[in-house]
């Protein structure tokens, strides 16, 4: 089966999974569920969820025991992107092809459609993950970078004011600081979460701590390529595709091609890839699937 198909089956077991999550209870206001089904059915290419699920299969576990995980991720995923999205973060009025949680149900729905969705997440995963996943997702991984890359742009005097002071009153002033900050963000932002994705989907099929941490080398380098790739795309994509309109100028955000130029990133992203592909050898030819997912992170267009 080639990678297309293959990714569109999985999509199609994480979307039915998800479904499940979501019937209207009478103890929820009916509100929230409609928020949170309108972002987290909009088209999203559930690429965190299948890694998980890709991962636990490669060490020989049982799906039925990594979807309830897979799915939870994907829900904090899209909660971040609901928050990512706020006129006080991004600011992006589209999203997956549609208008953003907040431009469709107001701020206070989209916040609260966020932390339901976070909260939710940590309902459904397998409780040997928890701490994983939290400290992936939290101040030690995503909302980490999200803060250093909302702080580090310059879209607002009190911002600026902020980031001054965290750095003991200097800004980020050396070009070599520059490029640690980018990393730093990049890493945290995006790349923890598809790290932890592949991790605990190979803890949930007890896979022995070398193939853990070899799949979690692989995960980090795919995943700061991935938003290496994002950051360009944001740039050259069609927006129609992406479904999402591109701010990181107008945010003056602190991305790859703003500091390497478009070539320089794009030979930063290939080097990744090529260097996630040697920590698969423990898993032999059964890492193939992730060999051509590597592939695709960087030759994706949306
Ligand atoms: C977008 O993630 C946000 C980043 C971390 C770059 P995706 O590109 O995976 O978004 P969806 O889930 O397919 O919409
Ligand atoms: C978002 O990075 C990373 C998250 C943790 C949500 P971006 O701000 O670049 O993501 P997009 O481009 O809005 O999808
Ligand atoms: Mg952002
Ligand atoms: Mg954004
Ligand atoms: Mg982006």
């Amino acid at each position: 089966m080639d990678l297309k198909n293959f990714l569109s089956e999985k999509k199609k077991i994480v979307d039915s999974a998800l479904k499940k999550y979501f019937f209207v209870d009478k103890e929820e206001p009916n509100i929230i569920n409609t928020a949170m089904q309108y972002s987290i059915f909009a088209g999203g290419k559930r690429l965190r969820p299948i890694l998980c699920l890709i991962a636990g299969e490669i060490c020989g576990g049982l799906s039925k025991n990594i979807i309830p995980t897979a799915c939870a991720i994907e829900m904090i995923h899209t909660y971040s992107l609901i928050h990512d999205d706020l006129p006080a973060m991004d600011d992006d009025d589209y999203r997956r092809g549609r208008l953003t949680s907040h431009k469709k149900f107001g701020e206070a729905i989209a916040i609260l459609a966020g932390d339901g969705l976070l909260t939710k997440a940590f309902e459904i995963m397998d409780s040997k993950v928890v701490k994983e996943i939290a400290l992936a997702s939290g101040t030690k991984g995503m909302v980490g970078g999200q803060v250093e890359d909302i702080i580090t742009s310059v879209h607002s005097i009190q911002y600026i004011r902020l980031c001054s002071e965290s750095y003991g009153g200097q800004a980020v002033n050396s070009e070599q600081k520059l490029k640690e900050k980018l990393e730093y963000i990049h890493v945290h932002k995006t790349a923890k979460m598809i790290e932890v994705s592949l991790k605990v989907g190979a803890i949930l099929a007890n896979a022995e701590p070398k193939k853990v941490k070899a799949i979690s080398d692989y995960g980090r380098k795919i995943g700061l390529a991935f938003q290496i790739s994002d950051d360009i795309l944001d740039i050259i994509g069609d927006k129609k595709k992406l479904g999402k309109k591109g701010s990181d100028i107008k945010n003056n955000k602190l991305t790859y091609p703003s500091v390497y130029g478009i070539e320089e990133s794009k030979n930063k992203a290939k080097n990744l890839i090529s260097n996630s592909k040697k920590d698969l050898k423990i898993f032999g030819r059964k890492a193939i699937i992730l060999e051509q997912l590597a592939d695709y992170i960087v030759d994706r267009n949306y």
